[in-house]
């Protein structure tokens, strides 16, 4: 493979103006307005599906990755994206004001490259971290960069590797002069519903990596809802794969249409190169996770924000990645016990209410999440946006979002999404058939614990009276904590003394 290194940006293409000659611009693309370059620093899956993207619309792009497979892998051949050799090289080959996406994981190597770029930026450039940072490490590397005079927006990218390639969801935070500037590409590049980008600046510093930290809570909530019916269908049910894609594939015609179903009804369909066998025959059953999850559920816990199904599902993937203990207990133990006989229909219409409830809890916890944000960081989340975004290009995109952007629309009480009534008609009609879904579980001995989160989330939050009556009168009784009375304001102990 012959991948040519670029010097300066002299020599870097003479004809730099004449995009569509150097980057091979499909009939149908629009061509990017301004300056139409960017750098891309780290040609990993993302990296370099993105710059790719980019030159499809008619940008120049220049990559750098420290990685030299890496860098070969996406610049050689006739590649659209030129190679840079080193940092200097890549920032020396743009145009100033410069745009540098960065697509490097999250952590120390953020840090890393912006101590490379550093010296190289200059007042009026904007650095854009494309990649799954926590949204605390995006507040302070733009707070330090801003110092200066560099802007540093963070963006979340949805959609994986093809999403990057042919239209992601992309939520950016930052400073709007510089989300001016980069928005003619990101937005060109980004998904379309309906004629809209899904391609939003949705408030300063942080608030782009927060939504899209919320955004894989509830795609970890909903992966692991559609897994949990899956083992009900085949191990509780006795389904065999090829039957049960063809039931999610009818509910994907359905109110469930989503991203999410779809890919898994052609897993479920997928055979084995190797052995011929069905794919998930193959496949070990131990989940790994890179964090953003699990960031998901503990800003929540941080944030005071009922979210069980983006706990539940973090946690069901630590119970599979603790296979031996697994495999130990199970041999003494049992193995889920067949459902009871009942007309499979019933059943199936069962099961696809309970994913459709467990799914909706998911996503108006994941909201509840992001208002939490809001109201602690002062952002000015566009909600309804947020939602209208998520319907392209991302995980999770899904029909349920189209209910959900309207609420939003309509703007949300204290009930949150509860509170709207299209959303609450769906609950009700469904939640007699999650409840079932739920106790066959249980009964059987399967674990399902998100659609259980789902189930004693919906009643916890429609519930008068709660269980803590007794809970806080514990923590008096042993810690002096104190309680509130229903007859009286003020502190007080459960002797009757003031607290
Ligand atoms: C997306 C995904 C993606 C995700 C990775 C890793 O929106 O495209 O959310 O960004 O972070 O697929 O996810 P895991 O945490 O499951 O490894």
């Amino acid at each position: 493979m012959s991948i040519q290194l670029i010097g300066t940006r002299a020599s870097f293409c003479p004809l730099a103006r004449d995009l569509s000659t150097l980057c091979q611009v499909p009939q149908d693309a629009p061509l990017m307005t301004g300056s139409g370059e960017v750098g891309v620093i780290g040609l990993g899956v993302m990296g370099r599906a993105l710059g790719l993207n980019l030159a499809d619309h008619g940008c120049r792009v220049v990559g750098f990755d420290q990685n030299a497979k890496r860098l070969a892998t996406a610049t050689g051949g006739d590649s659209p994206i030129a190679a840079a050799a080193e940092i200097e090289q890549l920032m020396a080959a743009l145009e100033a004001p410069r745009v540098v996406l960065l697509l490097v994981p999250a952590g120390a190597p953020v840090d890393q490259v912006l101590d490379l770029l550093g010296p190289n930026l200059a007042a009026g450039d904007v650095v854009v971290d494309a990649g799954n940072s926590h949204y605390r490490d995006t507040q302070r590397r733009a707070q330090t960069l801003r110092a200066q005079g560099t802007t540093f927006l963070g963006v979340g990218v949805s959609g994986g590797e093809a999403g990057a390639r042919h239209g992601p969801c992309i939520m950016a935070g930052g400073a709007r002069s510089g989300w001016h500037q980069v928005e003619p590409l990101l937005g060109a590049v980004a998904a379309r519903v309906g004629g809209r980008r899904c391609a939003a600046l949705l408030g300063p510093d942080g608030a782009g990596h927060f939504t899209k930290m919320v955004h894989n809570g509830i795609e970890y909530a909903d992966m692991q809802l559609i897994s949990e019916i899956h083992h009900l269908l085949r191990h509780t049910a006795g389904l065999d794969d090829r039957a049960i894609a063809a039931l999610l594939s009818s509910w994907n015609e359905g109110e469930l249409q989503s991203y999410l179903l779809e890919i898994s009804v052609d897993i479920l369909r997928m055979l084995d190169a190797h052995t011929g066998q069905p794919m998930l025959d193959v496949i070990v059953d131990v989940a790994g996770h890179k964090g953003t999850g699990r960031w998901a559920a503990a800003e929540a816990i941080e944030l005071g924000v009922p979210a069980p199904n983006l706990l539940a599902a973090v946690g069901a993937r630590a119970v599979s990645a603790h296979p031996s203990a697994r495999m130990a207990l199970a041999k003494r133990d049992q193995r889920p016990s067949p459902f009871p006989e009942q007309a499979p229909a019933r059943l199936h219409t069962d099961l696809e209410s309970a994913l459709l409830v467990g799914r909706l809890a998911s996503f108006a916890q994941g909201f509840e999440l992001l208002r939490a944000g809001d109201a602690r960081h002062a952002w000015g989340l566009p909600l309804s946006e947020i939602a209208a975004i998520w319907q392209g290009g991302c995980i999770i995109r899904a029909k349920v979002l189209e209910t959900i952007a309207a609420a939003c629309a309509e703007g949300l009480d204290e009930r949150g999404l509860l509170g709207h009534p299209a959303f609450a008609q769906q609950l009700a009609d469904h939640l007699p058939a999650l409840r079932r879904t739920v106790a066959l579980a249980a009964a059987a001995g399967a674990p399902a614990p998100c659609l259980a989160s789902s189930l004693a989330w919906v009643d916890g939050m429609h519930t008068a009276a709660s269980s803590t009556t007794l809970l806080q009168a514990q923590r008096d009784y042993f810690g002096g904590h104190g309680i509130e009375r229903v007859d009286r304001e003020g502190r007080f102990h459960l002797d009757g003394s003031e607290a």
